[in-house]
């Protein structure tokens, strides 16, 4: 299958590093920051971004899955995998490699702010802006792509290429 590199591991290594500062800057008052993984797309952002922080952190995750019945516009996410922890009166941060339709993010965010923390933001890598069918507040963006399917940096493709350091776009029938 062809591969053709969209934002190389240069690109991804320095926006993770500003991210990270800026994610420090805004939580510096903070006791701690718990990162939430979305499983299993976000393990390699989560785990260089939660490298890159200067503040007090702990690592969650979470796993969820989507059904789409076929019909895109239908389609509902379930929680497949929950915390550990109990969230109340903490600062919690989702980390998602991708947000396409922007169903994941939100079905997480409501059901986190449900359980009373003292705030709950979102860090994705990516974003499809073309792709989005619901409304999503991303607090702290990497990048935004185009439509197209994306392998690499924690995506895959049918579970291959997640390992690969750049973010790629992959044509299946080629
Ligand atoms: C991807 C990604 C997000 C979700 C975003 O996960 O990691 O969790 O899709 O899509 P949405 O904005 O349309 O809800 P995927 O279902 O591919 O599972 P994976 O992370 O285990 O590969």
């Amino acid at each position: 299958m062809d591969l053709e590199v969209l934002i190389s591991e240069a690109e991804i290594q320095r926006r993770v590093r500003e991210l990270a500062a800026e994610i420090s800057r805004d939580y510096a008052q903070a006791d701690e920051l718990i990162l939430v993984g979305v499983l299993k797309g976000a393990f390699i952002f989560l785990a260089d971004l939660s490298r890159c922080l200067t503040i007090p952190r702990s690592i969650e995750f979470m796993a969820v899955s989507s059904y789409d019945n076929g019909d895109q516009e239908s389609s509902a996410v379930r929680l497949v995998m929950d915390l550990r922890k109990n969230i109340e009166g903490k600062h919690v941060l989702v980390v998602e490699d991708i947000v396409d339709t922007g169903r994941t993010l939100n079905f997480l965010g409501e059901l986190l702010a449900a359980r009373k923390p003292e705030s709950v933001k979102t860090c994705a890598l990516v974003r499809k802006p073309d792709r989005a069918r619901v409304e999503t507040e991303i607090d702290y963006l990497g990048f935004e792509i185009p439509d197209a399917w994306v392998v690499g940096y924690g995506l895959d493709y049918d579970e291959q290429n997640r390992t690969l350091p750049y973010i790629a776009s992959i044509n299946p029938a080629s």
